[in-house]
Formats: structure tokens, C-alpha cells, sequence
């Protein structure tokens, strides 16, 4: 994505209040189109993200066979009863990750020649994670020099036990996939435990999953059915506007029918360190993922800080870039570390965020693993270029909303990647 496209003009705002509902997960969504895509019978989805992400799976699975019919309210999909046709064209997977690790896992059994092509974000990501423990099941995958354009060669699998060597949730996905169609049992330990919507996900459509002390086993063979489900609010967009909330003392925000699954919701610890009010209402469980409201009110005492490392750095990581755009404001500073995986993502987020910081005025010490970025702060308005990053655009038009003076975000339309909505909903929500 073109990082100069269009540009947006974020003005300091004196408060922010009001009361969202915020367009589906995008973890979710994903995980939801594609088991759709490989399942038997017609698939309901409302409140589907309506990021371009996620429109890239449909237009994959709609490739592979699947019949995709979206409306204005929810999305059908007829699926291929676990019989993709092979594509006529390369598979796009546009700037999503997600697209293309996911998808790859699910399908390398197929017996079919699939490519997988990307933009040049994501051409530059690695994908030998998942080349990795898909070539151990039997999958013929070539890569380009470690990237994508990704050839697969489709083959009968094997399950294989799978100690996964870095924390990513798409890697594990890409494997319980591939399981569901291997022959034998499938077993997944991870050190640190990383967003579980694929096995919720793969459990709603109606496969058996354990969890013993080993990790998490699925039997090959296994079919799917088709489901009607509500995607619950995006945590990951919602990160935005409630770390926005902590910028004023007075701000009130709420967030209806918002996505808490466990494994996510270390945020919510995030924010309530610094010195937020937050308040979770109405918790129920749908398809295995928990759904609420949040309530999140300003700072009392003003914003501490906090330190971000370990297994939380992993849970967080596509929170850590307006978590460090708020920093400035705190009395302490946020240190963040072992987030090396930042430099992988759409764009070198640790990169970026520190330049945002520094065109801002802030301090600002770049590390490998992370960032310190020094509290007590204050921000100048500044030209920000997204880098076609929707979180780096998104992330900088919060710390832009207590700067002094105008902030433009340039190609600000990356934040099309996950949330659309963001500006229209942030204008919504900000009082000037
Ligand atoms: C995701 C997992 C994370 C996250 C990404 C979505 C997922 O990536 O950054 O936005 O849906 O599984 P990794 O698996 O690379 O950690």
C-alpha cells in the first residue's frame, strides 16, 4: 500500500466520550471465512471486519471454490465440503499476513498448484515459519528468498508434534489447519501462549480438540459444518480509542459488544497500571470467545507508566505501537522489550514508532527488542508518514489528539487495512 495516498488532519481534542460498537475481530474473521470456505453447507457471518485484510480471505476462498456473498448486514458462504478447486490465478493475499500463513496451512493438502502473492509489505515478511512445520507434515511449499511469492505443491499430510520456536498465533493456526486434513494426531506446545481464536474457531465449526500438558492435539479427518455467528468488536482497533480515553482526565468510553478473549485482554491489565478506570460488563461466551462491554473512564492522578516485556509483549504486540505513542503522557514512561517480532510486521514498528515520536518532539531510545520512551513529555503537531502501516497511522492520530497544534497523517489511508471506520469514529468520539 502506497504510504502517501491520502492524508488526514488530526486536531488536539479537549475530551473524548461516548459510546461505540466497533466492526468484528479481525483474528476472527479470518479464521471464520476460511473454515466456512472448507466446510459443508452455508456459513451466516455479521459484523465480518470490514478491512481490506479480512476481504482478502474472502476473495481467496471465493478463488478456491467457495461461494462468498456479502451484503450490507452479513456475509454467506457456501462451502466446498472440504474440497477446494484449484484457482486460476495466483492466490492475492494483499498486505495480510494472516491471509497468507493461515491460509497456506489449510490448504497444502489439497492436490493442487497454489501461489500466493502479496503486496510488497508483505512480500518483504518472513514466511519460513510456516514453511517450516508444514514441509515436516509432507507439504511441498517454495518460498522466494525466505518471502512470498509461495508455491504450493499439494500433498497428503502427516501429523507431526510441533514445538512452535517463536510466539505466533497465525504459525500455530497454519499447523491445527493442516492437522484437521493430516493423517494421524497433531500436537502443538508453545512457550508463550499466543491468541487461541483458531482453536475456538475450529471448535465452532465442529472439530474435536484436547488440550493436554503437551499442548494442544487435533485428529486429521475431521469434517466441518457450516455456522451462523456474530464476529465480536475488534480489541485490537478498540486499543486505539481506549488508550486515547487515558489522554483525558475526564473521558468516559464505551465499547458494546467487544471481544475479550482471555488471551487478549492483557490490555485491559495495560491500561488499568496506567491509571484507567476500566470496568467490564455483560460478559457471555459465543463460540468459545468472550464478548462484553468495556467501560473505560480518564485517569484520576494522572498516567503512570509501565513496563512491557515477556510473554505480555508477545499478547500485545499489535497494541505496543499507540501504547508507545501515549508514553510521552505518563509520569513514568513505557519501556517495552522482547518485541522483536515489531520489525516484522507490516512495517518495522519499532522503526517507525520511535520516528513518529521524535517528529512529534518526544524523546525517544530505540532498541532491538523495543523502545523507551521517557514520560513527562509533551508533543508538537508533525507530519507523520504511516509507511502504509494502518496501526503506525493510527497509532500517531491518538498521540496527535493532545499534541499542540495540527498533526497529518500521511497515507493515512493504511488504516483501510483493519478499521476503516477509524477516523470518522474517532471524530465521533473526540471533543474539540
Ligand atoms: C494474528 C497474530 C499476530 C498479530 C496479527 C494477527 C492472528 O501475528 O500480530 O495481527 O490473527 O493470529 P503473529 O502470529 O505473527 O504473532
Amino acid at each position: 500500500m502506497s504510504s502517501s495516498k491520502h492524508t488526514e488532519t488530526i486536531r488536539p481534542a479537549r475530551n473524548l466520550s461516548g459510546m461505540l460498537r466497533l466492526p468484528g475481530d479481525k483474528s476472527i474473521s479470518h479464521r471464520y471465512a476460511m473454515l466456512a470456505g472448507l466446510a459443508r453447507g452455508v456459513t451466516t457471518l455479521t459484523n465480518y471486519s470490514t478491512g481490506a485484510d479480512c476481504a482478502s480471505t474472502l476473495g481467496c476462498i471465493a478463488a478456491l471454490g467457495a461461494q462468498v456473498n456479502r451484503t450490507a448486514d452479513s456475509i454467506e458462504i457456501t462451502g466446498t465440503a472440504g474440497t477446494f478447486s484449484a484457482p486460476a490465478a495466483p492466490l492475492d493475499c494483499g498486505n495480510s499476513g494472516s491471509t497468507m500463513r493461515m491460509l497456506s496451512g489449510l490448504i497444502c493438502p489439497h492436490p493442487h498448484t497454489f501461489t500466493l502473492i502479496g503486496d510488497e509489505s508483505l512480500s518483504r515478511r518472513p514466511m519460513e515459519r510456516i514453511r517450516a512445520p508444514l514441509s515436516q507434515m509432507g507439504a511441498r511449499i517454495a518460498l522466494t528468498d525466505g518471502h512470498a511469492p509461495l508455491t504450493i505443491h499439494g500433498q497428503p499430510l502427516i501429523a507431526i508434534a510441533f514445538d512452535a520456536p517463536i510466539a505466533s498465533a497465525q504459525v500455530k493456526t497454519a499447523v491445527l489447519f493442516a492437522g484437521l486434513q493430516a493423517r494421524g494426531i497433531t500436537t502443538l506446545s508453545e512457550k508463550i501462549r499466543t491468541r487461541d481464536h483458531g482453536e475456538h474457531a475450529l471448535r465452532a465449526f465442529g472439530a474435536q480438540l484436547t488440550r493436554t500438558p503437551e499442548g494442544i492435539s487435533i485428529t486429521g479427518g475431521q469434517k466441518l459444518h457450516a455456522i451462523t455467528a456474530s464476529v465480536p468488536g475488534d480489541i485490537s482497533s478498540a486499543a486505539f480509542y481506549l488508550a486515547a480515553a487515558l489522554l483525558f482526565p475526564d473521558s468516559q468510553l464505551t465499547l458494546e459488544n467487544l471481544g475479550m478473549n482471555p488471551t487478549r485482554a492483557a490490555l485491559f491489565d495495560v491500561l488499568a497500571g496506567l491509571g484507567g478506570q476500566v470496568q467490564i460488563l455483560n460478559l457471555e461466551e459465543q463460540f468459545g470467545e468472550l464478548v462484553g462491554t468495556v467501560s473505560i473512564r480518564g485517569p484520576v492522578n494522572g498516567l503512570s507508566g509501565a513496563e512491557i516485556s515477556g510473554a505480555v509483549a508477545a499478547q500485545l504486540i499489535d497494541e505496543l505501537p499507540v501504547l508507545a505513542a501515549i508514553a510521552p503522557f505518563t509520569r513514568e514512561g513505557i519501556r517495552i522489550r522482547d518485541a522483536r517480532e515489531l520489525r516484522v510486521k507490516e512495517s518495522d514498528r519499532i522503526a517507525l514508532t520511535a520516528r513518529g515520536l521524535r517528529a512529534m518532539g518526544a524523546t525517544v531510545t530505540e532498541h532491538d527488542d523495543g523502545l523507551d520512551v521517557p514520560g513527562n513529555q509533551t508533543l508538537h503537531g508533525a507530519q507523520i508518514d504511516s509507511g502504509g502501516d494502518h496501526r503506525i497511522a493510527m497509532a500517531f492520530s491518538v498521540a496527535a489528539l493532545r499534541a499542540s497544534g495540527d498533526t497529518l497523517i500521511r497515507g493515512a489511508d493504511a488504516a483501510q487495512i483493519s478499521f476503516p471506520e477509524f477516523y470518522t469514529l474517532l471524530n465521533r468520539i473526540a471533543e474539540r
